[in-house]
């Protein structure tokens, strides 16, 4: 019996790797165009990391940890997402004392034991992105920009979402208001919201229930209960979003399912990818630093899914096709296979993608492989073209033929073919 890949758990098999290299490639590239550095993090922690910046009332924490005991008898976990994972290791290493505003990306993969479906792994990829250091609404905006511009460069169209989500000065006496209107729901709201009522109110109001979505069309709303400096940072970020020329629209339900968000939340959605819309999700987490033990320093950041943008390309007729190779050298003989082996590996050397058949094929099965290699030369040398000492190069494209001379030494020979197809 063959052993399958776990439930949840994906092979990228090589032609999907190319769009994921794209997606890295444009992602990378934008990063670091916003002055920010890579940072890698390990995929184990301490449990307690998760518990504390997560949440402990949030589903992942409940019940998507991949958690297990070690050897030594410590709770570990497979980091669920790299927020906390990154402000450990900064704050670990006093990053801040390097630079007052630290501005890091990773990218890796996560996990979720989440039920799996279209667009939701168990190990999935994010690209993900923090900045510490500042609270400033215009650096919100400009990380807004920043997920805006990802998703342009990918040609995806996208729309993005926003909202605040107050402080710990406004927060809990919304989430009051917010309990007494679910009080008088009581009984009539899905599992779920009945349980959150108490444990995350907040939680409830991006429930997915036609039925709970009818009872919370007049719950209160957050924006209305923020403290002076909550709404006029909300309101500095809208207007940076504007001169930024950002389109979005304000969504007062939207709430995130990791506790440490403050301030400002945001979400790139899609309606192309069923129910699992968004592609990416971010905002503040203004405490979080300190409460993992480091000093008191505001952050935000985002994080974006490579599957939900991986398959959203693809959706989009993005095909990224497998980069054909530069030369196929097709040999017949002895001899010529002889010339064509240490060639080819010159020819390597040289920085062309060259390819020949080890299996001493005939030229016509040789010739195919070129064509399916999507070679954009071959070079065909069989045993009376080398004792004339000639081979020949076909572009595969306009089936061109020329006839180059092979007299000479096999690094000579490798550069005037280097140069002859590169300046191509
Ligand atoms: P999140 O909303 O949990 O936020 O995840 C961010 C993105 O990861 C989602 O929008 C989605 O594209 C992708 N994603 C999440 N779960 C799955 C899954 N099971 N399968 C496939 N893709 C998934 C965070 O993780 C935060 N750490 C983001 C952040 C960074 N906030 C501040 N900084």
């Amino acid at each position: 019996m063959s052993v399958k890949a776990l439930k949840g758990f994906k092979d990228i098999l090589p032609d999907e790797v190319e769009i994921w290299q794209r997606i890295e490639r444009i992602a990378r590239d934008i990063f670091h165009r916003f002055g920010f550095s890579e940072i890698k993090v390990p995929i184990l922690e301490k449990t307690d990391l998760f518990v504390r910046s997560i949440g402990e009332a949030t589903d992942i924490v409940e019940k998507e940890m991949y958690t297990f005991t070690d050897r030594n008898g410590a709770s570990i976990t497979m980091r669920p997402e790299g927020t906390a994972s990154v402000l450990r290791s900064f704050v670990e290493h006093g990053l801040h004392v390097r630079q007052p505003v630290q501005r890091l990306y990773t990218i890796g993969p996560m996990f979720r034991h989440e039920r799996p479906q279209k667009g939701r792994l168990r190990q999935f990829h994010q690209l993900s992105c923090e900045v510490l250091g500042s609270d400033l609404p215009r650096l919100d905006a400009e990380v807004m920009a920043m997920a805006w511009l990802i998703l342009k460069e990918l040609g995806l169209s996208i729309s993005l979402e926003m909202n605040s989500l107050g402080c710990p000065a406004c927060r809990p006496a919304f989430k009051k208001t917010l309990i007494a209107f679910l009080q008088g729901h009581a009984g009539q709201l899905c599992e779920d919201c009945e349980r959150r009522r108490e444990t995350n109110p907040l939680r409830v109001l991006d429930c997915k229930s036609a039925n709970c979505q009818e009872k919370y069309k007049n719950a209160p709303s957050i924006l209305d209960h923020l403290c002076e400096g909550c709404g006029d940072h909300f309101q500095a970020v809208k207007q940076g979003l504007d001169v930024l020329n950002i389109p979005y629209s304000v969504n007062s339900f939207m709430v995130r399912g990791l506790d440490y968000y403050t301030r400002t939340t945001f979400e790139l959605i899609t309606d192309a990818l069923g129910a699992q819309s968004a592609v990416g999700a971010g905002g503040r987490y203004d405490g979080l630093v300190k409460q993992l033990g480091g000093p008191d320093l505001p952050g935000i950041g985002f994080g974006m899914g490579i599957e939900r943008l991986a398959l959203l390309l693809r959706q989009s007729g993005q095909e990224a096709a497998l980069p054909g190779i530069d030369l196929f050298v097709a040999a017949l003989g002895e001899a010529a296979q002889e010339t064509g082996y240490t060639l080819t590996n010159t020819l390597r050397t040289k920085g062309l993608k060259a390819a020949m058949d080890l299996e001493g094929r005939s030229l016509k099965s040789q010739m195919k492989q070129a064509g399916k290699s999507g070679a954009r030369f071959a070079l065909i040398i069989g045993d009376d073209e080398l004792a004339k000492g000639e081979g020949v190069l076909r572009d595969m494209t306009t089936r061109e033929q020329e006839t180059i001379a092979l007299k000479q030494d096999t690094a000579a020979l490798a550069a005037s073919l280097a140069e002859r197809i590169q300046s191509q």
